[in-house]
């Protein structure tokens, strides 16, 4: 993601949330570790990471909705973690709302698994978030599956 990727961003952010991030929360600094698919310089989806060693905590992601639902959410996050992983970044965190059924349904797809539940996490509605991660193995570093 650029810069000037940030008013597309916002857009998309503002058509696909009931509550969005606040106008201020994207700032340069979000940009670095975020990522955007575009169709001729025009973006549609994107993805905010916050990479701490070998964890990454996915913070936001998001296919404006005329793209949804023809399979760019997971390519976005299968390119994710393809670059990620040149940076031995093998375990995923999530947080998602206990509503959201589609975004559940890509991540487990992906393979993510519930290990938690975050009790009064959202607002605008109130609701509690599905805390998700996923191991990738085969690059399992410090961690080992139980
Ligand atoms: C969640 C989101 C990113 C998915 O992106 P997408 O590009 O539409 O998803 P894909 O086409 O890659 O779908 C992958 C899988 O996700 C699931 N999925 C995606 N949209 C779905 C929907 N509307 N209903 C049910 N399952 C859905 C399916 O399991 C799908 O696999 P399938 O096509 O084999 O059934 C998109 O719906 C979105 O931007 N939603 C609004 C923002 C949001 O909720 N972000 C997540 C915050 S935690």
């Amino acid at each position: 993601m650029r810069i000037a990727d940030l008013e597309s961003v916002i857009r998309i952010e503002y058509q696909v949330f009931e509550n969005p991030w606040p106008i201020e929360a994207f700032t340069e600094d979000i940009v670095h570790d975020a990522f955007v698919l575009t169709d001729h310089d025009v973006v549609f989806a994107y993805i905010f990471c916050m990479v701490v060693l070998d964890e990454c905590s996915i913070m936001n992601i998001a296919v404006a909705p005329d793209h949804q639902r023809r399979g760019f959410g997971e390519i976005l996050f299968k390119n994710i973690t393809s670059i990620l992983a040149l940076r031995e970044v093998n375990v995923y965190f999530l947080d998602v709302r206990q509503s959201n059924k589609a975004a559940q349904n890509l991540y487990n797809k992906l393979g993510f698994r519930a290990i938690a539940i975050r009790k009064g996490y959202y607002n605008h509605p109130d609701e509690d978030a599905i805390v998700m991660t996923l191991l990738i193995s085969e690059a399992a570093g410090s961690y080992e599956k139980l």
